[in-house]
């Protein structure tokens, strides 16, 4: 992918990695226009030049508004990145845990699946573009403490599997953003190996840059997620990752 000419939205791009990813696409020279419910992030976000917009994916409503807003403003678009997610933690002893679970499927997979659905008839009509799509380490590998995002990032990936599928021949690409931990959303305080934010950008653009784009984008550092399967070391890696589960009352043992 021409980094250099593109015009891109990013929804969820007021913080961590979607704005760093906003900020790199805007260097590389593309056009970039950022989407999030916090007003405060958007009001310096524009001050630094990018186009924003007020969006909350868990509304359909929303969403519709802003697809029109965001085409009314930049009718070329051509990239559009559904990075909006939560990472919540829950204990499934605690019955309480069900609200969490909701927030997270309905952020982070039918929140992913309302942009797409709002932006595919835009791309299909301009016979070329891309959707690139956020998953994580944890939709291949299981972090015990955070099953329903683990869910939802499983989703996400299968469901991109399919959406490339249903698109192939229209000149419209899906491309799958992988992360391990990065630093940021208060990972670098509960987790060391959370590979610094810089970093990790630097990583996805030169990947991103491919020609053809790769159908996901593995940085180095996630590579023992995604393929824990394969490599036959997934069960060992989630009987460690089951560890953190002390982080739960009552569970120290
Ligand atoms: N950091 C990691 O270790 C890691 C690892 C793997 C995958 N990921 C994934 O990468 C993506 C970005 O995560 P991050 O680490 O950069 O976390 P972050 O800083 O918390 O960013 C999350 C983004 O999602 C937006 N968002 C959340 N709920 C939303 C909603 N209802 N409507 C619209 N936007 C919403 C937030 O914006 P507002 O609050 O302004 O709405 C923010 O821009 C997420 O999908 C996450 O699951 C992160």
């Amino acid at each position: 992918m021409d980094l250099s000419n593109r015009t891109v939205l990013i929804v969820g791009g007021t913080s961590g990695i979607g704005r760093e990813l906003a900020r790199r696409f805007a260097a590389a020279g593309s056009t970039v226009a950022v989407g999030g419910r916090s007003p405060e992030a958007l009001s310096a976000l524009a001050a630094e030049g990018f186009g924003t917009f007020g969006i909350d994916v868990t509304d359909g409503a929303s969403v519709g508004a802003v697809r029109d807003a965001v085409l009314a403003r930049y009718p070329e678009l051509d990239t559009v990145v559904t990075m909006s997610g939560v990472m919540l933690t829950e204990d499934l002893r605690d019955p309480a845990h069900f609200g969490a679970a909701e927030a997270t499927i309905d952020t982070n997979l039918v929140g992913t699946i309302r942009v797409i659905d709002a932006f595919t008839p835009h791309l299909l009509g301009r016979g070329a573009g891309t959707f690139i799509t956020v998953t994580s380490g944890i939709a291949f590998l299981p972090f015990p403490p955070m099953p329903s995002y683990a869910a939802s990032k499983a989703a996400v990936h299968a469901y991109s599997e399919a959406l490339r599928a249903q698109l192939d021949g229209t000149g419209v690409d899906v491309v799958e953003l992988v992360p391990p931990a990065v630093a940021t959303a208060g990972q670098e305080k509960v987790n060391p190996h959370a590979l610094p934010l810089d970093d990790f950008a630097t990583e996805v653009m030169q990947l991103l840059s491919a020609n053809p784009t790769p159908r996901e984008i593995l940085v180095k550092g996630v590579l023992m997620h995604r393929w824990a399967e394969r490599d036959g070391t997934y069960a060992d890696l989630v009987a460690q990752r089951a560890k953190a589960l002390s982080m739960f009352p009552g569970r120290e043992g």
